[in-house]
């Protein structure tokens, strides 16, 4: 990684107004993680000294978001005057700071630090200005990269462009690297007027131009620079991240039956030799350790797998569960907060819920831990190589000791002493040919 001095300038003042909701654009999840938070790990990624988010007035909780992730400085847009205004708030954190300062958008969660260290590189070599440049299949709206003979020349937004300057597919990403104290100087000979009456960041490129400095483009695949506006637009967004997530999953050395129909979380970990089946969806806090199977249609949620476990198919991990080494959860079992612990079985229709499962225990179908009164949880501790017959309910708080067997159908409500049987169910009884006897008498009733 360069040592080159690094700030980078988040611009979230936006609206987001086409979003149409109560929560702030840039506080919108992709794979689990919001959009700011993308444009944060990327930003952190650089090793940048200084990450300025530059927010409205009245956007706390993107302000408090940012701060618990790594932004340095909040800084505040006053009124929204263009992307040429919004940088410029950020003069007052970054005094005194000399090297590239990176501008990105925080709705557009999918730019990668590979692409922002290659700009800032570019920038510690010599080049004052850095602009991300793409190849746009359709550059509707997108500024125009108006390159010369000693290459770019000037940035035109759409709506100023001649039919010549529209005609151009390279286009703006949006983001930049300039070097700084240069940037607040060329921002502060920016003017408005333009079509839509904006300071646009873009112009600096032009006034750096004129005055012979050096500027170039740096370009990305399209898919980085997408901007979010819409719902439609943070469908795509996930899409394109899912597929990324597979891709790195495959890489690392997991199989992916399907991988079309496995979702990700941000921070979803797959250890080597995983198998994961069809339909699996993993929620935020996942890691899954080498040569354990995720088989079809399971959902797991803040739920660590250790080493060679199986689970599923159609299992439910909800959030504290640890799976131990060898573990098995089979079909239709709910966990939550619980320790399966290495070894363990839980094979078939099962709900374990603030529990600890010993080494090598099997629990046998059915079985539920009656973890909750309506107001507070308790707690079930099954010793190792305990037995659970089929179809009992553990009344917690309940001990089941280490070896030892509960009868099938049993309600534990008292603590079991290790290797002992506990049997808690009504006593079977036979009348001998009593059926015989009760069919005779409904016969004769029905007759007369
Ligand atoms: C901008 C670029 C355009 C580029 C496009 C790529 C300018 C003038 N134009 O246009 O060349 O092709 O991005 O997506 O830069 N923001 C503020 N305060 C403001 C205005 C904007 O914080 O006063 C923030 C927004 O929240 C957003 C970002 O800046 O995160 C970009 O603003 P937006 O209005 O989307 O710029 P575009 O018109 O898309
Ligand atoms: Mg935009």
């Amino acid at each position: 990684m360069s040592t080159f001095p690094t700030a980078i300038v988040i611009l979230a003042a936006g609206k987001g107004t086409r979003m149409k909701s109560a929560r702030p654009k840039v506080l919108h999840e992709v794979g689990g993680l919001p959009m700011l938070g993308h444009v944060l790990a990327a930003s952190r990624e650089t090793g940048a000294e200084r990450i300025v988010t530059v927010l409205a007035p009245g956007m706390e909780d993107t302000a408090d978001y940012a701060q618990a992730n790594g932004a340095s400085d909040i800084a505040l847009q006053r009124e929204q005057k263009g992307t040429g205004d919004a940088a410029k708030a950020a003069e007052e954190a970054l005094s005194g700071f000399e090297g590239a300062a990176l501008i990105v958008f925080g709705d557009t969660p999918l730019v990668t630090a590979g692409t922002l260290t290659r700009m800032r590189d570019a920038c510690a070599d010599g080049t004052d200005v850095v602009v991300l440049g793409f190849h746009a299949d359709d550059p509707a709206s997108y500024g125009r990269l108006v390159l010369g003979a000693d290459g770019l020349e000037k940035i035109v937004e759409a709506k100023d462009a001649s039919r010549e300057e529209l005609a151009i597919e390279l286009c703006n990403g949006g983001a930049m690297a300039v070097r700084t104290p240069l940037l607040f100087e060329l921002l502060d000979a920016l003017s408005p007027e333009n079509a839509q009456g904006e300071y646009y960041l873009t112009d600096i490129v032009l006034l750096a131009r004129t005055r012979g400095l050096k500027t170039d483009v740096i370009e990305c695949p399209e898919d980085e620079i997408l901007g979010i506006n819409s719902r439609a637009d943070l469908a795509v967004a996930e899409a394109i991240f899912q597929d990324r997530m597979r891709d790195a999953a495959m890489m690392d050395g997991a199989t992916l039956l399907d991988p079309m129909t496995v979702y990700f979380s941000h921070d979803t970990r797959l250890g080597q030799d995983v198998i994961v089946g069809q339909n699996v969806v993993f929620g935020p806090g996942v890691s899954v350790a080498s040569g354990a199977e995720i088989k079809a249609f399971s959902h797991l949620e803040g739920v660590r797998v250790g080493e060679g476990a199986q689970i599923g198919p159609f299992a439910r991990l909800r959030p504290g569960t640890e799976v131990g080494r060898k573990a098995k959860i089979g079909n239709f079992v709910e966990t939550k907060k619980a320790a399966i612990e290495d070894g363990a079985k839980v094979s078939h229709l099962s709900y374990i819920g603030d529990a600890r499962v010993g080494t090598e225990a099997n629990i046998g179908a059915g079985t539920i831990t009656c973890n909750y009164d309506g107001y507070d949880k308790f707690f079930t501790d099954i010793g190792a190589g305990a037995f659970v017959g089929s179809n009992s309910s553990l009344v917690a708080p309940v001990k089941i000791g280490d070896g030892a067997y509960v009868g099938s159908g049993s309600v534990v409500t008292k603590d079991v002493e290790g290797d002992a049987l506990a049997v808690a169910r009504g006593r079977q009884f036979e009348k001998k040919g009593w059926a015989v006897s009760f069919r005779a008498s409904k016969e004769k009733t029905k007759k007369s």
